[in-house]
């Protein structure tokens, strides 16, 4: 077999294909974007960047609704990071950034709540084990101690077992004085347990959406939630909510 010789006209095309092709290679590669986390989700100052959360989906507000059940088994898979991050913007998420109003209602738009996330071994991918705290203004996790920390909730809780199954506990805790400063009285005993419950039906039905389950849980000792999330004397805990996948 005889191999036929490119033609002139041939070779110079190829020529300049390949010359085009290393010169994009070079411009785009060096302009590569990189995301100043590197990816991964950790910030040089040791918080957690969250994904951006969607605003839309193919599951209606009647439907979530309609089929919300507390769902007190779980699989074994980890949540994901974005999964996370769309249950804690559902849940305190900020949703108008020019008058720092979020996802919940607030009494005076004082915004009492201080959401904490208990990762449990293997909980969220690429996060240790430990306990976090959402900040929802920057959308990201502030890191707290680390270890896990589930079996001690659980007993904390009662012992009940769903809050050490689950993949993760996200913790409302309230800060009563943001809200009693205005509101006196009226503010600990009504406003901020209402609070709670909106926000906490958020997270209900946001689970709801991504296919995931979740369990409201009052049944607990308040000291020992707020000694394991180190949280400050003047947070009181309300809520834990046990997430993770649905068990088959
Ligand atoms: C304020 C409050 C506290 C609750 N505490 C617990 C709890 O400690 N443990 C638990 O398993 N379920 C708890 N639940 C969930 C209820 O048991 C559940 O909502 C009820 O059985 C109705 O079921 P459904 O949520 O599937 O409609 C609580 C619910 C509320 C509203």
């Amino acid at each position: 077999m005889t191999l036929e010789r490119p033609s002139r006209r041939t070779a110079l095309t190829l020529l300049a294909v390949a010359g085009l092709s290393l010169v994009v290679n070079l411009v785009f590669g060096a302009f590569k974007i990189v995301r100043p986390d590197g990816g991964n989700g950790w910030q040089a100052d040791g918080s957690i960047s969250l994904p951006t959360p969607r605003e839309q989906s193919a599951v209606s507000v009647e439907e979530a609704i309609a089929d919300r059940r507390s769902r007190r088994t779980y699989s074994d898979r980890a949540l994901e990071r974005r999964e996370l991050g769309q249950l804690l913007w559902a849940t305190q998420g900020v949703t108008d950034r020019a008058r720092g109003f979020r996802a919940a209602p607030s009494a005076g738009a004082l915004y009492p709540l201080e959401v904490y996330v208990v990762v449990g071994s293997q909980g969220v991918e690429g996060l240790q084990s430990g306990v976090y705290r959402y900040r929802p203004g920057r959308h990201e996790l502030g890191r707290g101690r680390t270890g896990d920390v589930q079996p001690e909730l659980r007993a904390a809780a009662i012992d009940q077992e769903a809050v050490e199954e689950a993949a993760v506990d996200i913790v409302l805790c309230a800060v009563d004085e943001r809200t009693t400063g205005k509101y006196g009285e009226r503010g600990r005993r009504r406003y901020v347990p209402m609070e709670a419950g909106h926000a906490g039906e958020h997270l209900y039905l946001q689970a709801e959406s991504l296919g995931l389950a979740t369990v409201s849980i009052g049944a607990f000792r308040d000291d020992r939630v707020r000694d394991i999330l180190e949280a400050p004397a003047t947070q009181r805990p309300l809520y834990i909510f046990p997430i993770g996948g649905r068990a088959q």
